[in-house]
């Protein structure tokens, strides 16, 4: 067991719906502990400055059901230099924290495994971002909420779809992962997916739109933003509709709604099993590792497994559009 006294918690990177149940349980499961827990607002920016204060009970009330971060969240380029971890350990000296959790993405534990490295205080983390790209957990904190967000936008795109015989081109967050692209795209009943993992193409997508049913009176093509298909959804829609003039296209990019909102359930519990057992990870000598959680059971990787390889896509999900959208 590790004598920890003070636990500096942070959010950093894009932020995503369920950090804020994932703080409270970190604060929450501390001070089950007997341990002091330290916010430190604006990530790795806020840590270089010394942006902290005293965390307690009150500190996380009625947030679990908050979408973004209390801790704010920031992204930050003097943490990529010596001099500015330097200056951010100096600080956590001189808070006397001495052990971290890091809630982000990949950005995010890059810092930490370097900062890791460089200085003796342990760090681990949680992974938060609705991206759902990180290797090490099933699902991240976020991903759930975000997905259900693109299912009931694109759900009222199908009405006026629907109601115009449109073909909708519907862009989603992923800039180098399409697993939200991929599992709305089930969930919505889509025509077609474009993924950076597989490569449909645009002949593949021509294909897909010239032979399916001629009969259809609404289509729907998820677009993941790190596609590189065209270059984005506008240009598949200007392609699109150059190929095929007869149908009535149009583009919509869901963008930031897929950040907000109120986590969902399954985000508030994953959130609160995982940030209790950080803490839990901590006391049992962890360090330089992401807690994630896999087939419901509590799972520790290394941080530079955990941001190096993609979960990978399942290739029977993506013939499941297809099959599925006949
Ligand atoms: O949180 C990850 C992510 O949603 C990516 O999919 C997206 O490219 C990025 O954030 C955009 O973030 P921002 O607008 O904050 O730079």
């Amino acid at each position: 067991m590790t004598q920890i006294k003070n636990i500096g918690v942070f959010t950093s990177g894009g932020d995503a719906p369920g950090m804020n149940a994932a703080i409270r349980a970190v604060v929450r499961a501390a001070m089950y502990y007997g341990i002091e827990v330290t916010g430190i607002r604006r990530g790795y920016d806020g840590m270089g400055k010394g942006d902290f204060f005293t965390m307690n009970r009150k500190s996380v009330s009625n947030i679990i059901q908050r979408g973004g971060t209390i801790l704010k969240t920031a992204r930050c380029d003097d943490f990529r230099t010596p001099e500015g971890r330097k200056n951010a350990y100096e600080q956590l000296v001189k808070n006397k924290v001495d052990a971290l959790v890091a809630i982000g993405g990949d950005g995010t534990f890059t810092g930490a495994k370097v900062f890791g490295s460089e200085y003796d205080i342990p760090v681990v983390g949680l992974p938060g971002t609705i991206d759902n790209d990180l290797v090490g957990t099933d699902f991240t904190i976020g991903y759930d909420t975000a997905i259900n967000t693109v299912v009931d936008a694109v759900d009222k795109i199908r009405d006026t779809a629907e109601s115009h015989d449109r073909l909708f081109i519907v862009e989603v967050m992923g800039r180098d992962s399409g697993l939200i692209a991929l599992r709305t795209g089930i969930a919505t009943g889509a025509e077609a997916i474009l993924i950076p993992e597989s490569k449909t193409g645009l002949e593949g997508l021509f294909n897909r739109l010239e032979f399916g049913r001629k009969d259809k009176t609404s289509r729907i093509v998820i677009v993941a933003e790190g596609d590189d298909t065209a270059g984005g959804a506008f240009e598949v829609g200007r392609l699109v509709q150059e190929k095929f003039p007869n149908y009535d296209t149009r583009i919509s990019i869901l963008g930031h709604i897929q950040r907000g909102g109120a986590p969902s359930c399954m985000d508030r519990v994953l959130a609160s099993r995982v940030g209790a057992a950080a803490v839990e990870a901590l006391r049992d000598g962890h360090r330089n590792e992401m807690i994630g959680l896999i087939n419901g059971e509590i799972a520790y990787t290394p941080f530079e497994h955990a941001i190096k390889h993609h979960q990978g896509i399942d290739p029977n999900m993506i013939k499941l559009v297809e099959m599925l959208s006949m």
